[in-house]
């Protein structure tokens, strides 16, 4: 990948998540999840980071769990990467869109067979009688698909969210740590860079 062909803040993230992913014991593409409901209330979860170019900043979901009917009634969210092994986090806000059909097909595609047949077969954030109706569920629509290909759920999609806001947090000895935000301007044409004490 041609970093340069980025603006400073997708350059960066991508190099972290480039270092992340030779120092990181596992899943350095984790990150956390903010959105809020419908009174404003806040709430935190991990998803994993699945695409990452100018356009924004991808994951996939359940769109009838509690994030997904969240981000559908108030599209702001935050994204939060920490990397205990690099001692660096990346905060990013704006707000979220749907990917297209096309894109979470290709997604849906290339996941394993199980996990397909599990975004079927999870009513995700539902309450659920106990592990055996989930592993029925798994069976039932592991008996429809029989040979075939898995298709995508229609519940079962991918967010992009396209930031308006980064902040790049590197530590420092005696917790003097080096923070640096980029805040797109008004009319999107560019990122004003601030430095903030830590
Ligand atoms: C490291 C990690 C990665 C995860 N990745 C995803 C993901 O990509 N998509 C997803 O729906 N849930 C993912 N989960 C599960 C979510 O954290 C969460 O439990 C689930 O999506 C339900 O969240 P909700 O009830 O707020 O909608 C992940 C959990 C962990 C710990």
């Amino acid at each position: 990948m041609d970093l340069a062909a980025f603006s400073k803040p997708f350059e960066t993230s991508l190099k972290w998540l480039e270092e992340a992913k030779s120092s990181e014991v596992n899943d350095p593409t984790a990150m956390a999840l903010a959105t809020v409901n419908r009174r404003g209330a806040p709430s935190l979860r991990m998803v994993l980071l699945k695409g990452c170019d100018e356009q924004g900043f991808v994951f996939y979901t359940n769109f009838e769990s509690r994030k997904g009917e969240e981000l559908q009634a108030n599209a702001n969210a935050a994204l939060l990467f920490h990397w205990k092994s690099l001692r660096r986090q990346i905060r990013v806000e704006g707000a979220v869109e749907v990917v297209s059909n096309d894109e979470a097909d290709a997604y849906f595609a290339s996941r394993p067979r199980a996990s397909q047949i599990g975004a079927w077969a999870s009513a995700q954030s539902r309450p659920m009688a106990g592990r055996f109706e989930f592993e029925a569920e798994i069976a039932k629509y592991t008996a429809k698909f029989g040979v075939s290909d898995v298709p995508r759920p229609p519940h079962w999609s991918g967010f992009r969210l396209k930031p308006n806001y980064f902040e790049f947090w590197r530590d420092r000895k005696f917790r003097l740590h080096e923070r640096k935000t980029y805040q797109l301007s008004d009319n999107g044409a560019g990122w004003h860079t601030q430095e903030i004490y830590p």
